[in-house]
């Protein structure tokens, strides 16, 4: 029987590897091993719980304020011993943690088949995102199976000189995970408060914005929730003490933002379902946001998900305080635009990736 090994670590890799692992466990033939390495905890937990998963084997690196140096280190040598005992014949990675590039790195010094899921995303600055762009591009080197989530990450593989026969277009599994997620009937305290207001979802905390871009970015936002009386900015805040820390110098005492422990996905997805707009620096959400048809100011120099700017729903806006001002201003008066940018256009797939990766993995070839 072939041994599938799927490896993760942190919340937005469980909300796309959750739906993957159990698409795999109804196929026959197979047996689906799920290894946390624990890179996040509370955060990964609440995802395992929503989609009703239990990891065989958890490395639990997680410790407050880790460094890129421990993730990897401890990811590196725990990854040792499970494949040891598991053996998997191959395992799966996704995207561009640290978890991602230490687990896949493992498995090259053990000549163990690596399948990259979301590959031949690129932005080609290996300074932006740091070190997501390094990470990706090292899996990439290692990868036997490329399952890439549109053509144009398709492309940037092809470019790269891999070979097309490792290469599969699959579409996202984060819009697999929405569907299951959304619903029509929700109710939340924090949507009773927002009630009558227009609801502005905002999250922020990648490595490049910790410091001064973090701190503009909260300036702005307040300066902007408090000239609009109709309002109200819910910001669900990472984990991060670092994140949290900048958050509260700039936003305490403003009583039109919100700022709240990270929601589970089910809750956050129907949030994201019932907002005005969303302003963010993550990568998922610029995914999730043109299938829900939610305006997204992209709070980042650069992206590596150009199709949902084609698409008109993501605008790149960059940390200056003043550009962040003006755009969240504008979106908010100019009817014209958040139209425009609302038409729903999601160019991440048709919420089957889960089912054509499996196919691939366990038939050589999709079925749909
Ligand atoms: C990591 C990923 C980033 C991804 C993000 C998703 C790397 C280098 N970075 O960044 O690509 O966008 O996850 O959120 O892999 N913490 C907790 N509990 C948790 C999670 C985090 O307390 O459940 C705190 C801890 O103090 C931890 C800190 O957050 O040390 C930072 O976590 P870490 O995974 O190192 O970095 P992220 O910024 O979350
Ligand atoms: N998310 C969540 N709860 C929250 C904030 C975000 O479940 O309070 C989800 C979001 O829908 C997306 C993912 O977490 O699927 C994004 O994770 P994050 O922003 O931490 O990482 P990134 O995508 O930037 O790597």
């Amino acid at each position: 029987m072939k041994k599938i090994m799927l490896v993760f670590g942190t919340r937005p890799e469980a909300i796309k590897m959750c739906p993957l692992v159990r698409e795999l466990k109804t196929r026959r033939g197979v047996e689906t091993l799920v290894c946390v390495t624990g890179q996040h905890r509370e955060m990964l937990r609440q995802v395992l719980d929503a989609f009703g998963v239990e990891p065989d084997y958890d490395l639990m690196v997680m410790a407050p304020g880790q460094t890129l140096f421990d993730v990897t280190a401890r990811v590196l040598e725990g990854m040792k011993g499970v494949l040891e005992a598991a053996k998997p014949d191959i395992v799966l990675v996704h995207g561009d943690t640290t978890t991602t590039f230490a687990s896949a790195l493992a498995c090259f010094y053990m000549n163990i088949p690596v399948g990259h899921v979301e590959a031949g995303l690129r932005t080609y600055n290996v300074m932006a995102p740091y070190p997501e762009e390094f990470n990706r591009q090292a899996v990439g080197s290692i990868a036997s199976y490329n399952f890439a989530p549109t053509a144009l990450a398709r492309d940037n593989l092809l470019r790269e000189g891999k070979p097309p026969q490792s290469i599969y277009v699959t579409g996202n599994t984060a819009i697999d995970a929405l569907g299951t997620t959304v619903v029509s009937e929700f109710e939340h305290p924090e949507l009773t408060w927002a009630q009558g207001s227009r609801l502005v979802i905002l999250t922020a905390h990648r490595r490049e914005n910790w410091g001064e871009p973090l701190h503009r970015i909260f300036r702005a936002v307040r300066r902007v929730a408090e000239e609009f009386p109709d309002v109200k900015v819910l910001y669900p805040i990472h984990l991060n003490p670092l994140v949290r820390q900048a958050a509260e110098e700039e936003l305490a005492g403003c009583d039109r933002v919100r700022i709240i422990e990270p929601l589970d996905v089910v809750a956050f997805h129907n949030f994201l379902a019932r907002s005005y707009m969303i302003l963010t620096d993550s990568g998922g959400i610029q995914e999730e946001a043109p299938s829900l048809g939610k305006p997204v100011l992209v709070l980042r120099d650069v992206t590596e998900r150009p199709e949902g700017v084609k698409a008109g729903t993501l605008r790149v806006i960059g940390t200056r305080e003043d550009v962040v001002y003006d755009e969240f201003r504008t979106l908010l008066t100019d009817e014209e635009r958040y139209n425009a940018m609302s038409r729903a256009q999601n160019p991440y797939g048709d919420g089957l990736a889960s089912h054509r990766i499996a196919d691939i993995l366990t038939k050589g070839r999709t079925t749909v």
